[in-house]
């Protein structure tokens, strides 16, 4: 159990890193996450030159990072109950100051959110009905950028791994009755539950002016 948990940090520190991890079974389905992470290391030295869609995908992972790089640390450190605290605590106000950092407003939400203010609205909801739909055909997802009021909002998946599944995977299987009472306890509505590898947990929204 502890190889297979750190076997996955490794796969999502290199995903996230946006490094080859040749070793990884499917490359098909790899290769959805990873694209958007070379995009964004290819992008980092000429900023200037990015487009909206291309700017909000580098917010939207940069954020990313560091939230994974703080979620990893805890369940290192104090594990996954601990950790579940902290996602519970710290996600908003880590989103929050990144925002504040880059300057523009940055949000996940969910067709099936663990915390009801992470609800996707009309919009949101049907790009992630769309992107599940270029899931479950096997190709890419595209991010996609529209233009409301002035601003530019940029929509990113995010795809589940192995490391979300003890939070968010099979409730009898995948995730501990520690986790599975707090869950109960701090989100009595969860939908965020029964994931799998792969699939679409939700996305990252993006508002730039
Ligand atoms: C240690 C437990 C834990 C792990 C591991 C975890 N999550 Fe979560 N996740 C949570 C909790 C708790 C929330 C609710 C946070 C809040 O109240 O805003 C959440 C919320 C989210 C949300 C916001 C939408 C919603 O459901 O409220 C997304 C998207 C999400 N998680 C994706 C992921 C992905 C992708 C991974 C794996 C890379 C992951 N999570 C790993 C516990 C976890």
């Amino acid at each position: 159990m502890k190889k297979l948990i750190r076997n996955s940090l490794f796969i999502i520190l290199l995903i996230l890193l946006g490094c080859k991890n040749s070793s990884e079974g499917d490359k098909t389905k790899d290769s959805r996450v990873k694209t958007n992470q070379e995009e964004v290391k290819d992008y980092s030295d000429n900023k200037n030159d990015l487009t909206p869609l291309e700017q909000g995908l580098n917010f939207a992972m940069q954020t990313q990072k560091v939230l994974a790089e703080n979620l990893i640390y805890e369940i290192n450190t104090n594990g996954t109950v601990h950790a579940f605290t902290f996602c519970n605590a710290k996600a908003y106000t880590l989103t929050d100051s990144m925002a504040l950092a880059l300057n523009v407003q940055i949000k996940r939400v969910s067709d099936k959110p663990r915390n009801p203010n992470n609800k996707a609205n009309k919009e949101e909801a049907a790009y992630i009905t769309k992107s599940k739909e270029f899931l479950a055909k096997g190709e890419n997802i595209k991010p996609e950028i529209t233009e409301t009021n002035g601003k530019m909002i940029g929509y990113y998946p995010i795809i589940t791994n192995q490391i979300c599944l003890q939070c968010h995977g099979n409730q009898d299987t995948e995730v501990l009755s520690e986790t599975l009472l707090q869950i109960e306890n701090l989100y009595p509505n969860d939908k965020a539950i029964g994931y799998k590898i792969n699939e679409l947990r939700g996305i990252w929204v993006v508002e730039m002016n």
